[in-house]
């Protein structure tokens, strides 16, 4: 693992270790590299009238935004199961508002990254904030 990517883990394995997942108990963390280096980390936070609750990916990116930083590099998700805890389709397109198609996303689960996928293999032919003009 590169030293971007051994920080990015470990700041998604962390907050996965904080998330709000009472009602399906699959905790998720992510964490987002920015193109100035900073690192910023979230996780889902479920709710009891169920659609309320926001992923792990959304977590990261608002903490991000707060922070002033508008760019992202580099995405960690870390989630449980034997599958892999790709974003949804929701946090793919909030993904692509700050990150380009090339950006490298890693799949991990809580001991390692299972898996690396570019943005645009996640999202093909992606609407971004371009396609505004
Ligand atoms: N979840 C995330 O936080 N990120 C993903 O990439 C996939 C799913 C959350 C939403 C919900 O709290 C739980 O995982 C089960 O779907």
């Amino acid at each position: 693992m590169s030293k971007n990517v051994e920080a990015l883990f470990a700041a998604a394995r962390e907050a996965y270790d904080c998330a709000y997942a009472p009602y399906s108990k699959f905790p998720v963390g992510a964490a987002v590299l920015t193109s100035e280096g900073d690192i910023f980390s979230g996780a889902n936070v479920e709710n009891a009238a169920y659609p309320q609750g926001w992923c792990a990916e959304t977590s990261a990116l608002a903490a991000m935004v707060r922070a002033g930083r508008r760019r992202v590099a580099e995405v960690c998700v870390v989630g449980g199961g034997a599958g892999l805890c790709t974003p949804c389709g929701g946090c793919r397109q909030k993904l692509r508002e700050f990150a380009a198609p090339d950006a490298r996303v890693h799949i991990a689960g809580p001991d390692g990254v299972r898996a690396t996928f570019t943005l645009a293999q996640l999202l093909p032919e992606s609407f971004g904030p371009d396609n505004l003009g």
